[in-house]
């Protein structure tokens, strides 16, 4: 277990800070009880997301939905479509983790504060007005999520991701693996926006329903 946390903590490490700091903190790791508390390193400090290595917000978003991406990801459900390159980055982060550490950064997470997501996107949104008339059915009128239909809250996440998941959702990338049961019920609604002016139009309109 530990030889295989160590690989991944130097996969993480060894693409974002020189040798010396990989050393250093591999012999922290020898020191100390094994750390998962990781991922900041691409989320963000404040686990707002980072655009330059595509990863999502994360603090603000619905516990249950958290976990059940991190056990997909775990499982191989999701991040092994050979297309789907963010994904990917993220699976092997996943595969180290055990149901207990999920709990525990699931409660770490929980502790971050919602800073407000900046809008990256200029499309046009009165005509995305209409187009999230059905996605509404699942992810509710505001986009704040329904636990019940397993749909996330859209709203506050950063549209640049939106906008990459709903293209993964519609090419196949995301959503096709065999057990991916909530995944098949979505890509279906990605596949129904006809092209990337339509994904940018729904995703400006998810950006004016705010928090
Ligand atoms: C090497 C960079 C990296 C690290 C480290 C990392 N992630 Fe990620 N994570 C990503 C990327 C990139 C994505 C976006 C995947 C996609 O677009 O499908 C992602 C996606 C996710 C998602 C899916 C969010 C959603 O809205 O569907 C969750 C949950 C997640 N990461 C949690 C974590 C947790 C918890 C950790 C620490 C244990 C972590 N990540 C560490 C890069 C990383
Ligand atoms: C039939 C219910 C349903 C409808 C309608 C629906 N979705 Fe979804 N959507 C889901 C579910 C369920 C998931 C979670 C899939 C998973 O667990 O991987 C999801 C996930 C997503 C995600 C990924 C979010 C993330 O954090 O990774 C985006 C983006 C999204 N939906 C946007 C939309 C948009 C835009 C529409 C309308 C065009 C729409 N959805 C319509 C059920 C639905």
């Amino acid at each position: 277990m530990k030889k295989r946390n160590l690989a991944v903590c130097g996969i993480v490490l060894g693409a974002l800070v020189s040798v010396e700091a990989l050393a250093q903190s591999e012999a922290q790791v020898d020191d100390h009880y094994y750390n998962d508390r990781y991922c900041t390193t691409c989320h963000g400090a404040d686990g707002m997301g980072s655009e330059g290595i595509s990863a999502p917000r994360l603090a603000g978003m619905e516990e249950w939905y958290l976990k059940r991406q991190l056990e997909n990801f775990r499982a191989g459900i999701r991040g092994t479509h050979e297309m789907d390159l963010q994904g990917r980055e993220m699976r092997p982060m996943a595969m180290p983790l055990t149901d207990a550490s999920i709990a525990d950064l699931l409660g770490w997470i929980g502790s971050w504060e919602y800073k407000p997501t900046q809008v990256t996107l200029a499309g046009d949104a009165s005509a995305g007005r209409t187009l999230y008339a059905t996605c509404a059915a699942c992810h509710g009128d505001a986009a704040q999520g329904n636990e019940a239909l397993g749909a996330p809250a859209l709203a506050g996440q950063n549209d640049w991701y939106l906008v990459t998941q709903l293209k993964n959702f519609k090419s196949g990338y995301r959503g096709s693996h065999a057990d991916d049961k909530l995944g098949a019920q979505m890509a279906p609604m990605a596949g129904a926006l006809a092209d990337q002016a339509a994904i940018e139009n729904v995703v400006s309109y998810i950006n004016t329903l705010g928090r």
